[in-house]
Order: structure tokens, then sequence, then C-alpha cells
């Protein structure tokens, strides 16, 4: 049996498998974020210890773990872990949703050398500007730092006593080499760190270390259990959900939205802010769009109006051509085409008769042309994408799967009911570990299919017109408003 860690922002989630990868067992413990200042997004790594500690206690109680072979990590990307003499933790983490640092990731980002080795914009949530921004805010924390750790790195470091990465996650910091995996020295050389404070790398579907002998007596666990590289959470869940070969993609429905596309090769365009990473198994990358706000839009409207979001999405009908309120979802800046942090959403073309259904509609209408974009900048680099599997809280919405077939112009699938997320995938690469891993994509798709699907939502050729006139429309209020003081 295999146990997935997913240690994503609200809580960390475990998950048991079997070698069959049927689920055994799972367990969930809540973790709260921490907003100091506007802007500011941090944990305390202790924090993540004892949710891992409450997870292996509860399910120790509810399965027979003396089974257990391996160990897979998942986690919430970009995270700075910061940790000084003897792994002691220099301050809270700050996360992937901390925009704090936008000044110094402009500064990294001017720098060609970024763009040219990483593939990627310095964007503010990456690893690499955090640290720029410890040096010049809080320098003597600055000055203690022996090491830096992603989030789900800093839990294998407990688990295992090895400071480790894997080239996903890794991929996130903007300090590696993406098309060559490795760390690049002068890239790190830039913020002021070297090799020696970052972690080893190994692929995701191979061993990093294997469980500490204390902790395993402590939860019931065998000797020898492996822990695999893993994946940040998107890499992860693409593994879940089968997306492993070039051709497949997946896109994410949860808190950010995410439009993922597995790749064969290495095929990066900064310009147009899509995400070009390592993928969690060897000799292939991923590309994604993301969108800051999906299902947080819908959880943000259905505060306002005190219902609950599927009581607010059950008051829509069959989905019918776009009408004059739009919305657009930038509540907290945007990444994915426009990588900026200043922009903020807005509401237009309300009337007297604008009532709470039109704006849910033009909400789940507002994060598709969202997802558009996206689509739009990953076809624009060569990817091509014929249909997407969705997952994630937005995805039990036939109205919105519906809609965002025929914006996309793409057949949208959502699989049975089942967990495919970042907690599945990591089990996955736990198994793939424990039989010495997998060579390249097609390996690890053997190891990895893709769930069943229970419905297939097509895209409606009425309708293609007028969602193409009103996504216009919706780029052009960007336009209008991001010069907005
Ligand atoms: C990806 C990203 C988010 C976090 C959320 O670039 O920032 O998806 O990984 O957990």
């Amino acid at each position: 049996m295999y146990l997935g860690l997913d240690l994503g922002t609200s809580g960390l989630k475990a998950l048991l498998i079997g070698e069959d990868q049927a689920v055994l067992a799972e367990a969930h413990a809540p973790l709260t974020v921490s907003r100091p200042h506007a802007g500011w997004s941090e944990q305390d790594p202790a924090a993540w210890i004892a949710a891992a500690e409450a997870v292996l206690e509860e399910l120790g109680n509810s399965a027979d773990l003396s089974g257990l072979r391996g160990i897979g990590l998942s986690g919430q990307m970009h995270g700075a872990v910061l940790l000084g003499a003897g792994d002691e933790v220099l301050r809270p983490c700050i996360l992937w949703n901390d925009t704090r640092s936008h000044v110094e990731a402009a500064a990294l980002d001017a720098d060609p050398r970024f763009r040219d080795i990483t593939g990627n914009i310095v964007f503010p949530g990456f690893t690499a500007p955090k640290i720029a921004w410890v040096r010049a805010n809080e320098p003597e924390i600055a000055a203690r730092i022996e090491r830096v750790l992603l989030p789900k790195d800093y839990l294998r470091l407990w688990l295992t006593g090895a400071a480790v990465s894997d080239m996903s996650d890794a991929a996130g910091t903007a300090w590696l080499d993406v098309g060559g995996r490795d760390w690049s020295e002068p890239l790190l050389d830039a913020t002021g760190l070297s090799r020696d404070a970052m972690p080893d790398l190994v692929e995701g579907s191979d061993a990093s270390g294997t469980l500490r002998g204390d902790l395993a007596a402590r939860f019931g666990l065998p000797e020898g259990v492996i822990v695999a590289g893993g994946g940040g959470d998107n890499a992860a869940s693409a593994i879940g959900v089968g997306v492993v070969q070039e051709g497949q993609a997946f896109l994410s429905l949860g808190t950010s939205g995410v439009l993922f596309a597995a790749a064969g090769s290495y095929a990066p365009d900064a310009a147009s802010a899509v995400h070009t990473f390592c993928h969690a198994v060897p000799r292939t990358w991923h590309q994604m769009g993301v969108i800051l706000a999906a299902s947080d839009a819908l959880e943000w409207h259905s505060q306002l109006t005190g219902t609950p979001a599927a009581e607010l999405t059950s008051e829509l009908g069959d989905v019918q051509a776009p009408g004059r309120t739009r919305f657009l979802p930038y509540l907290g800046g945007e990444r994915t085409p426009h990588n900026d942090a200043h922009i903020r959403g807005a509401l237009t073309g309300i009337e007297h008769a604008t009532h709470r259904a039109a704006m849910t509609r033009a909400i789940l209408e507002g994060v598709s042309f969202a997802f558009r974009d996206s689509l739009e900048a990953l076809t624009a680099t060569g990817t091509q994408i014929e249909r997407l599997t969705a997952v994630g809280g937005g995805s039990r919405s036939d109205h919105w799967l519906s809609m965002l077939a025929s914006v996309l112009g793409r057949p949208v699938d959502r699989p049975v009911s089942g967990d495919f997320g970042g907690a599945f995938g990591a089990a996955r690469l736990a198994l793939m570990a424990d039989r010495g891993g997998v060579t390249d994509a097609a390996t690890a798709a053997e190891l990895a299919p893709p769930p069943q699907i229970a419905r297939s939502f097509e895209p409606d050729p009425a309708l293609a017109d007028a969602f193409t006139e009103s996504f216009q429309a919706f780029q052009s209020l960007y336009t209008a408003l991001k010069d907005q003081p």
C-alpha cells in the first residue's frame, strides 16, 4: 500500500491506496493562513508537521498500515521555508499567493537570464523574489539563511531527515534550469544563494529517502518505507488524473484555476505568462495557465449573498448565449495571461433587471473566459489540446462545465466520482518509486491511467460566435481597466 500526502493551503490530505490503486482510507487536517498585512499570506511550518502527525494518527486508527511500502508528497508550490543552523525555521513560510515581493519580482524579471534559463516570468508568487524581499526588509533573518525549502519538502525533511526536492516543484522557484532539470548557479547567485542552500533534486517518481525509524515506530509503520520525490500540487494532480503524455490536459476549478497540458518537450514562452515547468516524471514537462480566482470568485459571490455556491449554480438553467453582464475575476490580480498583481475585478453591464442568477452566470462566464485566455496562451506556443478533464469543486456544476465546453470549443469530461487530486497522484508516484521509478511519460502512463468518465460536455456550435464576441468584449475590458489608479 502507498500513502499520498498533499499539503494544500487550507489543509493536509492523506490518501492510502492498495497495489491495485483502490482507495483504502483517507484523513484530513485543516490549516489556516495568516494575512498580517495586505498582500501577505503566511503559514507556520510547525502547523504542517502538526497536521501530518494528526493525519498519520487518524489513518493508523482506521487502517492497518503495516503493509505500507511508500509515501509520496504533493504540495502547494512556490512557498519559501527559510531554515537557519540546525534547520531552525527562521520566519513563517511566505506562500504562493503572497504578493508582497512584486517589486523584487519585477527587478529579477528584468534580468534576462531568469526568463532564458527558467522559461518563465519571475512572478511575485515564485520563491526567488521572496528571498530578495527578505534580504531587503529583514536583513537579520536573511543573514541567517542556511537552507531554503519548498513546503512539501519541509515535510520530507521531517519524515526522512533528507533535504530533497523534485523537479516539478523546483521549477516554480525561478532558480531551476527547467530544460536542463538542474539548479542554475547564476540565478541562485543573483539572490545571494548558492547550491549549498538548495535541496538535492530527484524526479518525482524516484525515491528521495526512507522514513525515519522513530516516526515509523511512533505511527505503527514498517521499517524502510520509501518516500518518493512527489510533485508540486498541479503536477501531482495531473498524475492523479492521468495527464502524463503530450496531448492530455485537465482544467482544475479549485480556489485558483489551472489549465494544465502535459508536454513531451521543453517549449517555453515566458512572455505569454504561460508557466512551463518540469512534470513529475522524467523527460516530461508541462505547461499551465494559472487563474488566481476560479471557484474563489463564486465563493466571494456566495459570501455576499449569504447563499451556498451549490444553491447559486442550481438556480441556473441551460447555458444560453451571453447577456451584457460581464465579470472580470481578478479579485487578487492575475497571472496568466496578464502577470498583473495590481488589476482588480469588475462587474459591468448591470441594470435594474439584473438578478442574482444573472450575477452568478456572469461570474461563471468571467472565469470561463479567463480559462479561454489561458487556452489561447497555451495553444499559441504550439500546444494542442483536443479535450479537457475537469477536476476540483467547481466541476460539480453541470452548467459551468457546459459553459466551459462552449467557451473553450472543446469537450470537457467529468470523471466518475472519486478523488483524483494531488494526494492520489502522490500515492501513484510512491508506487512508481517503489517499482524502481519510470523512465519516461509512456512508462509512467501505464501506472497512471485516466479515470473513467461519468459525463462529457460537448461545445454547442450555436453558441460559438456569441461567446467569441463576448470574450473579445471581456478582453477589451481588461485593457480599459488596467491603467486605472
Ligand atoms: C501554481 C500555484 C498554485 C499553488 C496552489 O503555480 O501557484 O496552483 O500551487 O497550491
